[in-house]
């Protein structure tokens, strides 16, 4: 996407405030903290009714505030007389009845229980008073609108989608492009790298909110974003939109033509993507393991993963096979056609950890299929003695750091070609039709 095309984008209200958009400068930015603490890490969540906030209500104004929240995200959402102040992060409704709701705060990311995620996000707080010096309005705006914020993880790939994307998708899908977006710790680089998407959930030009001084008035606001286990749609309010939904949009969005595997019998080889690494968790015999691929049948591309999502959707929707080691780049799963194959490579230690890229090839009609190294595969072979905890009690490494500097930063790897070969064959039989 280049400047140009982002300025042109239409709007009544957004050229006032919009966001300034800068060419995005890959490897511009450093995530702010760790990625996860295993404290943050929950794997089940119930089902839960969605409160509807005490609110009685007098005259025309029948002001509600919905309560989505769940231990993934506070989500609220308001319809009513909605006065919101960027600059001061508030967001007032105004209201006919007596009863003043004790204010709540809200950092509109979705990852609420990891503290190291959220040090950085914005917070902001929601009252409802009966209309005692109400602010005036500079402007009353009647789409809908979303507020969200891009500080936390984004610029991880997989945080993008799981945080920001998918929850974004799940929360604003429903008005069919007539949403604002209201974005607060907004990043000029992020809107921009992921403007594909969100030109394609939002007419309008999108507001860094942060900085407006005015009283910009709404009938509705939806401040944070329904958003439940990582890359998976599972959250239970509606509207209800699946993985597939989601694939779908996706595949619309960056007009991919393959919507499922079935295409290619009779015409050519199966086609294999193997998501290479260079800094970390590296196969270090990655051509060994090509040549071994390219003997079962496959024709083989080896690549990077760059940060362009345009192309990476492309490539990806090409394959029929994925193959990556444990890391962000298996997120682009989602641009796989259905019925394609994900060979998860899980490097030593790293069992203990969220299986985040397990479950959604379930709901996204994929085939997976994981391959755990053996020992004499792992670098740490060696490096550590047999009887060390590193071998042998992964968990008991507390310190996240320590565990991420072993593990995930310090681990490459040597595949065993003959063994891994049964899993690509296995692939390959997947495939037959
Ligand atoms: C909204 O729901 C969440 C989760 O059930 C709850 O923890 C929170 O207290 C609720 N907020 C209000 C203002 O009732
Ligand atoms: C918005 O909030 C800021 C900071 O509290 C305040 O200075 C400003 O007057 C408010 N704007 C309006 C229009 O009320
Ligand atoms: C969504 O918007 C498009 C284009 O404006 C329109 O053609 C379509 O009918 C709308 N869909 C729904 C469900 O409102
Ligand atoms: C590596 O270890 C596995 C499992 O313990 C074993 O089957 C295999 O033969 C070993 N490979 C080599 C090259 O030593």
């Amino acid at each position: 996407m280049d400047n140009e095309e982002a300025n042109v984008a239409t709007s009544k209200i957004g050229s006032i405030f919009a966001v300034r958009f800068t060419q995005w400068l890959p490897g511009a930015f450093l995530l702010g903290c760790i990625i996860m603490l295993f404290t943050a890490v929950y794997t089940v969540f119930e089902s839960y009714p969605v409160p509807l906030l005490k609110y009685s209500s007098i005259g025309n104004q029948q002001p509600i505030i919905h309560n989505f929240s769940n231990p993934r995200s506070d989500v609220y959402e308001m319809i009513g007389d909605i006065r919101l102040n960027g600059s001061s992060a508030t967001i007032l409704m105004v209201s006919n009845s007596e009863n003043n709701m004790t204010p709540v705060t809200v950092k509109p990311y979705a990852r609420k229980a990891d503290n190291c995620a959220m040090q950085n996000v914005r917070e902001w707080k929601i009252t409802a008073e009966a209309n005692v010096a109400s602010p005036r309005c500079s402007q009353t705006i009647t789409t809908p609108a979303v507020v969200f914020s891009t500080a936390g993880y984004s610029g991880n790939h997989f945080h993008d989608f799981s945080d920001t994307l998918l929850p974004l998708y799940l929360t604003s899908r429903q008005f069919n492009r007539s949403v604002l977006f209201l974005v607060t710790n907004a990043q000029d680089w992020w809107i921009s790298k992921h403007y594909t998407i969100l030109d394609s959930l939002s007419s309008y030009n999108i507001l860094d909110i942060d900085s407006q001084n005015e009283v910009l008035c709404f009938s509705r606001v939806i401040i944070g974003l329904k958003a439940d286990k990582d890359l998976r749609a599972d959250h239970p309010s509606p509207p209800h939109y699946s993985m597939l939904d989601f694939a779908q949009f996706l595949r619309n969005v960056y007009s991919l033509g393959r919507e499922s595997v079935k295409d290619f019998h009779g015409f050519r080889l199966p086609r294999m993507l193997i998501i290479s690494r260079q800094h970390s968790r590296r196969i270090n015999n990655e051509g060994d393991v090509v040549d071994m691929a390219r003997g079962v049948g496959f024709d083989v591309i080896a690549e990077e993963m760059g940060h362009n999502i345009d192309s990476v959707a492309h490539l990806v929707n090409s394959v029929d096979v994925m193959v990556g080691v444990h890391g962000a780049g298996l997120t682009n799963q989602i641009f796989l056609p259905k019925d394609a194959v994900v060979i998860q490579i899980m490097p030593i230690g790293l069992d203990v950890l969220p299986h985040f890229y397990d479950f959604p090839p379930k709901d996204l009609k994929l085939r997976y299929i994981g391959y755990s190294v053996s020992l004499n595969e792992s670098s740490l072979f060696g490096k550590y003695p047999m009887d060390s905890e590193v071998f042998t009690n992964p968990r008991a490494i507390q310190e996240y750091e320590e565990f991420k500097s072993i593990y995930l930063d310090n681990q490459d790897l040597n595949i065993d070609v003959s063994k891994f070969r049964e899993t690509i064959l296995k692939a390959k039989e997947l495939l037959e039709p």
